[in-house]
C-alpha cells in the first residue's frame, strides 16, 4: 500500500537523490535519452541506488520545470536544459561536495 505513494519510500535512498522528469515536455526535449545516460553513468536504475550509497535514481512525472526542459531535481536543487555533458558536470559537482 506504501509504495503508491511516490514521495513516500520503504527503504533510504541516496545522498542525493536524482529525479530525472520524464513528462511531456522534457520527453519532447530528449529526457528519455538523458534518463538512459544517467542510468548508464550511475549503473543503476529506477529507484536503485549506488553501491555507495551516494546516488540514487528515480523517473519522475512533471517537476515545474518544462520551460528548461529536460530537466531533473537532485534533493532540492534544480538543473535544467540537460545534455549528457551538463549531466556529468552536475554529477562531479556532488561527487566533490
Ligand atoms: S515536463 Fe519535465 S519539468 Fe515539466
Amino acid at each position: 500500500m506504501i509504495s503508491y505513494y511516490s514521495m513516500l519510500r520503504t527503504r533510504p535512498m541516496g545522498r542525493y537523490h536524482v529525479q530525472v522528469c520524464t513528462n511531456i515536455s522534457c520527453m519532447l526535449r530528449g529526457a528519455e535519452e538523458i534518463f538512459d545516460y544517467c542510468r548508464q553513468k550511475l549503473g543503476v536504475g529506477h529507484k536503485q541506488v549506488t553501491a555507495d550509497g551516494v546516488f540514487s535514481l528515480e523517473e519522475v512525472e512533471c517537476i515545474g520545470a518544462c520551460s528548461w526542459a529536460p530537466a531533473m531535481q537532485v534533493n532540492y536543487d534544480f538543473h535544467e536544459n540537460l545534455t549528457p555533458e551538463k549531466v556529468d558536470e552536475v554529477f562531479d559537482g556532488y561527487k566533490r561536495k
